[in-house]
């Protein structure tokens, strides 16, 4: 491991943040993990929480250190692209010595659509600033399946989807996060770059559903839906608008096959090969029973 830097993790509460500092936690390295309230903070050996919003950039300053690391994530919101600017411009008045930025899959600073929109427009900011930096572009992960999907499976043992048969190579959150960690603990090998982030293999929902059968011991079945039907779902949720047009054309493109794309980044970066879906439904099997 090179020479330890102080880290500062954004978004140490959520998905990928909350792992990320448990990786630490777990290695004995001290980081500094920010959230906008403190009833959040998860108490960790080695983990010193710290309090800021990243709508305002002068509280990040005393969350950043001198020649340290930062992490950089927080979840969709209609001031991501100011949040998640200031959180740079912090860092480069702090004088970071590196970056992680995690992104989407879809990064487009001149896409019409909003999730591909703001981390494109972020991914600039941070290309334009003068930080090493290193881009963690994650395809759709497969915790996202935790939430509507296992509940359906666990009252009905039957689910849908507007993907049809189209497949897309699902991540686990787990392995993001130890890219992360040996980003933020090993810099130098990783400066500049731009990694996209898959599972091992493209899958679609019926592969999908056989994987919770098997975990379940019981027939589990996956029931295609048409977009439109998709659509006046996510418009009964009152899902903004904006997250509605986005999902859609995710869905779309990969019910067009556009979405299958698989990449060596997760196994060359870790040494081994990405956590399968028959790994995750196994490890949350108690969601799906
Ligand atoms: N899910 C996927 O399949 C997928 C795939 C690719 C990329 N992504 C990206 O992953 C990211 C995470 O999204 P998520 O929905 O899973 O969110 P999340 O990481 O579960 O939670 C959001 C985090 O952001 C922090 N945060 C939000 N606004 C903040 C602010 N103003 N100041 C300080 N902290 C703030 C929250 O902290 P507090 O609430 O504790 O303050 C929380 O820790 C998003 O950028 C998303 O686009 C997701």
């Amino acid at each position: 491991m090179e020479q330890a830097r102080k880290i500062t993790v954004f978004g140490a509460t959520g998905k990928i943040g909350s792992d990320l500092i448990q990786l630490f936690s777990d290695a004995k390295i001290p980081v500094t993990a920010v959230t906008r309230s403190l009833k959040r903070a998860i108490p960790l050996p080695f983990v010193q929480w710290h309090q800021a919003d990243m709508a305002h950039e002068e509280q990040l300053i005393p969350a950043i250190a001198e020649g340290g690391g930062v992490f950089l994530t927080s979840g969709p919101s209609p001031d991501f692209i100011q949040e998640q600017t200031n959180v740079i411009r912090a860092a480069q008045r702090a004088g970071v010595a590196h970056l992680v930025k995690l992104s989407s899959g879809e990064a487009y600073a001149s896409s019409p659509l909003f999730i591909p929109r703001m981390h494109g427009l972020v991914e600039t900011a941070l290309t334009q600033a003068d930080i090493p930096y290193t881009i963690l572009r994650s395809n759709g992960m497969m915790q996202n399946w935790l939430g509507d999907l296992a509940e359906s499976v666990r009252k009905e043992r039957k689910f849908h989807e507007s993907t049809g048969d189209g497949k897309r190579a699902y991540v686990d959150k787990r392995d993001v996060a130890e890219v992360a960690f040996n980003c933020l603990t090993k810099p130098k090998n990783h400066y500049v770059k731009t990694y996209f982030l898959t599972g091992g293999e493209a899958v679609n929902y019926n592969d999908v559903a056989a994987a919770i059968s098997s975990v379940v011991q019981q027939p589990v079945a996956y029931v295609p839906i048409s977009l439109e039907e998709s659509r006046r779902e996510m418009e009964q949720q009152n899902l903004p608008p904006a997250l509605i047009e986005t999902f859609i054309a995710y869905d779309t493109a990969q019910r067009n096959g556009e979405k299958a794309l698989v990449t060596d980044c997760v196994s060359k970066l870790l040494g081994r090969p990405p956590r399968t879906i028959d790994q995750f439904f196994a490890d949350h099997a108690d969601c799906f029973r």
